[in-house]
């Protein structure tokens, strides 16, 4: 078949392909990243004012946040009794809460009696109750009215109608999980393949090292989208093409709900005019190395007959972090252990499973305004062998105008890289604006995860998906 005749969607970056490479580690990996799973999904624009359009966003708020299951906080974050995290989402608040049965609730965050919020806006903290700070109707973290003030003026209020609304939760992998939707299907179809592909990548046996949430001017579509594709990187990240394999990068659709890049690390850019030796790679890996523990000043190590730089980094790395995090990580792959794999659960999430990238993302939009939205980024690190468990860290909030180097520790590589994605942003929103042209043309393979959210999108605003 001639190039010509390539069905849309079928072309790709000239060379070995990103399971070529995997298999070429020659170690054991899970059957399905060795698997690839495109779809190709048309390839009409999309447009720019579902981006822009105070409408449309009131028909996402609607049709979507309110039906979606979305991620609220982390099973650690409401580990004891009583510990709440207060999630706002849309101009909606919810107290998420641990009760003393144990259980996890969540409950609409306003007092039945003139509407305040029991808790502040993205506050959290452990309770006792929930008290209302106005005239101290007070709940019990199951729910029900337990106190009333003056219970003599309200005849007409009977305890037992009086409890809390709850919203539906559920958790998966240490992610609690809210829907406002009381029929809405469950989470486990929204989860489609992750519970089966994270069998062996526990993220509930972590806990939070860093917790960045920054505000992001453009819209949170365009805010996620930044973070799933590669495409970007040649000109965006242009220091960093020695040691990744962007034009190689897979792209993976798994159902209406689940996306899916593996982006290969330690293998060069196709996009390179001459292609690095081995040793090369492994020198620039180790200048750029990102993760505590990975860094290893003046090292010596060497690329022997035979081996790869992705291989000697590997196990560098699970050498160095299984003594840091007193874990022992030899049965890791090379791709599990340095590769960023990065899975996208609709509307908003990213989990990143391997151990050099230990991330999650959120992107949600601020309040109800459609060119605002807050990124949460948090870094999941393995809990030592030994059973003590770190404190989690709480958020470390940046605004639009702040960068990634203003925050205490962050590597500084990285924070280089976040600046870079994040500074795209605002020109984005404002070129969104300013367009003549209507709409986005999308690359058919490596933008298919931005064109799988909106037409996902699309199910929920249509009811197909409700
Ligand atoms: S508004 Fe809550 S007790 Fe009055
Ligand atoms: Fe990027």
């Amino acid at each position: 078949m001639s190039k010509l005749d390539t069905p849309s969607g079928a072309h790709r970056c000239p060379g070995p392909s990103t399971r070529d490479i995997i298999l070429s580690d020659k170690d054991e990996v899970p059957e399905h990243l060795v698997e690839e799973s495109y779809s190709y999904l048309g390839d009409a624009d999309i447009p720019f004012e579902r981006y822009t359009s105070n409408d449309f966003f009131q028909q996402e708020i609607d049709n979507m946040w309110l039906k979606t299951w979305q991620w609220a906080c982390r099973e650690e974050e409401v580990s004891q009794t009583g510990d709440y995290v207060v999630y706002d989402i849309v101009g909606k608040s919810v107290i998420v809460l641990r009760t003393e049965s144990g259980d996890i609730k969540a409950f609409a965050n306003a007092c039945l009696h003139r509407g305040t919020q029991l808790k502040p806006s993205e506050s959290c903290g452990r309770s006792k109750n929930l008290r209302c700070p106005f005239h101290g109707f007070t709940w019990s973290l199951d729910g029900n009215l337990e106190d009333v003030p003056c219970r003599w003026d309200f005849p007409h209020v009977e305890t037992k109608q009086f409890s809390l609304p709850q919203l539906r939760v559920e958790c998966w992998n240490g992610f609690v999980f809210i829907n406002f939707n009381p029929d809405a299907a469950p989470l486990s179809d929204q989860l489609g393949v992750l519970p089966e592909h994270f069998k062996n990548w526990d993220l509930s046996g972590k806990f939070t090292s860093m917790y960045i949430r920054k505000k992001l001017p453009a819209n949170w579509k365009a805010c996620l989208e930044a973070f799933l594709e590669s495409y970007h990187v040649l000109e965006t990240h242009p220091q960093g093409i020695t040691t990744v394999g962007d034009a190689n990068t897979q792209y993976d659709i798994y159902g209406d709900f689940v996306s899916r890049f593996v982006h290969l690390v330690g293998y060069p850019s196709p996009h390179l005019e001459s292609q690095p030796d081995q040793q090369m790679i492994l020198d620039a890996l180790f200048a750029e190395a990102v993760v505590e523990g990975a860094q290893s000043e003046g090292h010596d190590l060497k690329v022997g007959p035979g081996e790869s730089a992705r291989k000697v980094f590997a196990d560098h790395l699970k050498k160095n972090l299984g003594e840091a995090y007193d874990r022992d990580f030899s049965r890791l792959s090379v791709s599990e252990t340095i590769d960023a794999i990065e899975y996208c659960l609709f509307p908003n999430t990213c989990f990143f499973p391997s151990l050099l990238f230990p991330m999650v993302y959120r992107f949600r939009p601020d309040g109800c305004d459609p060119d605002k939205t807050i990124f949460d980024l948090l870094y999941l690190q393995p809990l030592p062998d030994s059973g003590k468990v770190p404190d989690s860290a709480e958020p470390f909030e940046l605004d639009e105008q702040q960068s990634f180097h203003e925050i205490p520790g962050f590597d500084p590589g990285l924070a280089t890289i976040y600046d870079q994605d994040t500074g795209n942003l605002l020109s984005q929103q404002r070129g969104f604006k300013a367009s003549l042209k209507p709409g986005e043309t999308l690359g058919n393979y490596q933008e298919i995860r931005i064109r799988q959210l909106h037409q996902t999108l699309d199910k929920y605003l249509t009811g197909e998906v409700s």
